[in-house]
């Protein structure tokens, strides 16, 4: 059983970010937009070329100098299950030490934002910059469940948001060290 938070509006699973069937999966990308390793790669091997026509479109037509951290924008989800992608940069860990947990935030507000703006109702999230980029999982943990909470509090039309996790082990230390109210 998955566990849920927020009255079932959020789950925590383990699971291959890819195969969600949900209107868009989040994708933890970089400011090139033009793919990497990670969930990113995964998500545009199994997506196939379409998603990275549409991000080579985007930086040329809106971000020519790349995403910056933070921000999100929208392609079609190509062969995925997932009609879209919202691709987002999160902070690389060390870098910006001030703001960090604002821009890690931001990341998960945006993508809120978008996927509202676009009608869509269920949503599901790779756990932004706690891989290559570094952020340790138990202090995202803290920020994805205040985030999500205050979004979801002026928020009556997203149906679930899926916190997705690559491993069981994952999954528990986001367990361990989220800040859902509870139920
Ligand atoms: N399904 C779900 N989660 C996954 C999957 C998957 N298939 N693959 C990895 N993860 P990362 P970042 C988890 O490194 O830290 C890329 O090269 C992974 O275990 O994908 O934001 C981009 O192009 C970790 O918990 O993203 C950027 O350059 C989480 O996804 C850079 O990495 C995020 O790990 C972004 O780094």
């Amino acid at each position: 059983m998955p566990d849920s938070f927020l009255n079932g509006r959020v789950q925590v699973v383990t699971g291959d970010l890819p195969a969600q069937r949900v209107d868009a999966i989040v994708n933890a990308a970089n400011w090139t937009l033009l793919g990497g390793g990670g969930v990113d790669g995964a998500i545009h091997d199994a997506g196939g070329p379409q998603i990275l026509a549409e991000c080579q479109e985007i930086r040329r037509a809106q971000y020519p100098q790349g995403l910056p951290t933070g921000q999100a924008v929208m392609t079609n989800g190509g062969n995925l299950p997932a009609r879209f992608v919202i691709h987002t940069v999160g902070p690389i860990y060390g870098r910006q030490p001030d703001c960090e947990s604002e821009l890690l935030a931001d990341c998960y507000r945006n993508c809120l934002a978008l996927a509202v703006t676009q009608g869509l109702q269920t949503i599901a999230f790779p756990s932004i910059s706690t891989g290559a980029f570094g952020y340790p999982a138990h202090l995202a943990a803290a920020v994805v469940a205040e985030t999500v909470t205050g979004f979801l509090a002026q928020d009556a039309t997203l149906h679930e948001i899926r916190l997705v996790f690559f491993s069981p082990r994952d999954t528990k230390t986001f367990l361990k060290h989220q800040t859902f109210p509870r139920n």
